[in-house]
């Protein structure tokens, strides 16, 4: 028997209930603020991936599904979906255009991880990215629809945030970061090792424990914040205090892709074990001049669908609709017709075998319809059709006509 590949799942019945309320959900949240839909291919060239998400991240450094297509064309399936609407915003070159424009996009992503609860490697993301707006109110903008979307899926969460700095501020960290791991190195990991040439703050969020116990010591960059970035991290705090979310300052909180800068900021659950970011973003100011398009202010954020689906507290289900079944097998072609008619308007069902009444009602029941509606010898007789209310319990035959 052929099995989908490790790591992928197949969405169905309930869990695609829970998907789709997801999307319908945070997609009207993300319009509320002002949001437009915007879709992307699943396929890019492998080279804007490496120059975005970055050559020195686990995503690209070993988690791509990448190969070289039919026209010898460096491929792959896209880990993530900030980079492909970079791209899209260039190539339609709403860059140079210049004002706002605001995006959100839902889909499937691929990381060719070790696949575990809560780690796919086929998995969805909703996400936002804004452009044009260099203020920090964007980014609390950002943070307030990930609330507002976690609220109305009944969802808690703790908020981890962090500031990356900018071009003022960072080379300077840095280069007093590498002198900090230098003074460490014989006892630090290989990856870290790697991660202090190509890109040293990596170290920071390293899972080795032993790593991140020489850490502590480590300069803090949060300390090391020029006045502008230091004054946007103060306002930032500052309106999540006035709306009341609340967040934990999270000084290794680095990310795991390279285009951040400033803001970034992750959403963690502590109800779905050790896969616990449900959500993640934060502000890229340089990435659009980085993929050669004109110098635009960006901030976004991507929500794991699946991740949230194990935590969304479902409304109660209300009936609706119709469920039609036939207690003769002659009635069964009026049945169909009336279904028909009906499914022009609403949500309605038919059984194609005729049925005593008390089957035709289970039937109605697992379906969840509002109405269970029966025909038999007599009813067709008399050209009536017999109705229960399932969901006020009550019944009665009326004509066709009034029907
Ligand atoms: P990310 O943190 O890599 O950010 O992914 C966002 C969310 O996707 C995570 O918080 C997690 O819920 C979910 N996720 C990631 N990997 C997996 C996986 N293997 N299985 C299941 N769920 C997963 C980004 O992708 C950025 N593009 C976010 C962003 C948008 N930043 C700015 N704009």
């Amino acid at each position: 028997m052929i099995k989908s590949l490790r790591g992928m799942n197949d969405i169905l019945s309930e869990d695609y209930e829970r998907f789709t309320y997801f999307i319908e959900l945070a997609s009207n949240i993300a319009q509320n603020y002002g949001f437009h839909y915007i879709e992307t291919p699943l396929l890019e060239e492998t080279a804007l991936f490496k120059r975005s998400v970055g050559e020195s991240s686990d995503i690209v450094g070993k988690e791509m599904y990448q190969f070289i297509d039919k026209g010898e064309n460096d491929v792959c399936l896209r880990p993530e979906g900030t980079a492909g609407v970079v791209r899209a915003f260039i190539q339609k070159k709403l860059d140079k255009a210049g004002g706002i424009h605001r995006f959100f996009y839902h889909g499937p992503m691929f990381r060719y991880e070790r696949p575990q609860k809560g780690r796919l490697r086929e998995f969805h993301q909703f996400g936002v990215e804004s452009f044009g707006v260099a203020s920090v109110y964007e980014d609390a903008s950002m943070i307030m629809m990930v609330a507002d979307i976690l609220d109305a899926c009944g969802i808690g969460y703790r908020l981890q945030l962090n500031s990356l700095g900018d071009s003022n501020c960072m080379p300077q960290y840095r280069e007093n970061l590498v002198k900090f791991i230098e003074s460490v190195e014989d006892e630090i990991c290989e990856d870290c090792k790697r991660r202090k040439k190509s890109n040293p703050i990596r170290v920071l969020d390293c899972k080795n424990e032993k790593c991140q116990s020489l850490y502590v010591d480590a300069p803090k960059l949060i300390n090391s914040l020029c006045d502008g970035c230091q004054s946007d991290f103060e306002k930032l705090k500052k309106i999540l205090d006035e709306n009341n979310i609340a967040y934990e300052i999270d000084t290794n909180l680095v990310r795991g892709l390279d285009y951040y800068s400033k803001t970034a900021f992750e959403f963690v659950s502590d109800n779905i074990g050790s896969q616990s970011a449900i959500a993640g973003g934060g502000r890229y100011d340089r990435l659009v001049e980085f993929l050669d398009g004109r110098a635009t202010p960006a901030v976004g954020f991507a929500m794991g669908i699946e991740r949230l689906m194990e935590l969304i507290v479902m409304p109660e289900k209300k009936r609706e609709g119709y469920y039609f079944g036939a207690m003769d097998e002659e009635a069964l072609e009026l049945i169909l017709k009336l279904t028909q008619q009906k499914r022009k308007s609403k949500k309605a069902a038919c059984d194609y075998k005729a049925k005593n009444l008390k089957n035709h009602l289970k039937g109605a029941d697992k379906i969840n319809a509002r109405f269970c509606c029966i025909i038999g010898s007599n009813e067709l007789a008399n050209n009536t059709i017999w109705v229960k209310d399932l969901l006020n319990k009550t019944e009665e035959t009326i004509s066709l006509e009034e029907f």
